[in-house]
């Protein structure tokens, strides 16, 4: 039992740097939204909060449009799975 503890802390340590390494897709992403999200081509995206960038991609991913430029967004999202939804936005948050 002792040993599965630790290795669960084990994890959860591991787990969390990785969150806070960016997600391979960051590196596209950064081209308009600034390599810490200050804002490019696309609005900054720092100060914003996990719950509200994942339901940003997703409303993107269902094609809805959210600004004039959502079709900018539309192909950046189409591939992301909800693992990589869930570890962008994540990992924004921490900006
Ligand atoms: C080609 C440039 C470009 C790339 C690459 C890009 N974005 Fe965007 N992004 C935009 C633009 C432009 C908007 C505003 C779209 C609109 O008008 O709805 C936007 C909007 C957003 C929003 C909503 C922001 C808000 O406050 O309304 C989020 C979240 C976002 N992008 C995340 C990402 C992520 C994550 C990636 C990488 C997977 C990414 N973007 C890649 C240009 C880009």
């Amino acid at each position: 039992m002792k040993k599965i503890n630790i290795l669960l802390v084990l994890l959860l340590v591991i787990s969390s740097q990785l969150y806070a390494e960016p997600p391979n897709q960051w590196v596209m992403c950064s081209s308009c939204h600034g390599p810490s999200g200050e804002g490019g081509v696309g609005p900054k995206l720092q100060g914003e909060s996990a719950e509200e960038i994942r339901s940003d991609l997703k409303d993107y991913k269902v094609g809805k449009v959210k600004g004039p430029l959502s079709s900018l967004m539309f192909p950046m999202v189409s591939d992301l799975t909800e693992a990589d939804i869930d570890a962008l936005a994540k990992y924004i948050e921490t900006l």
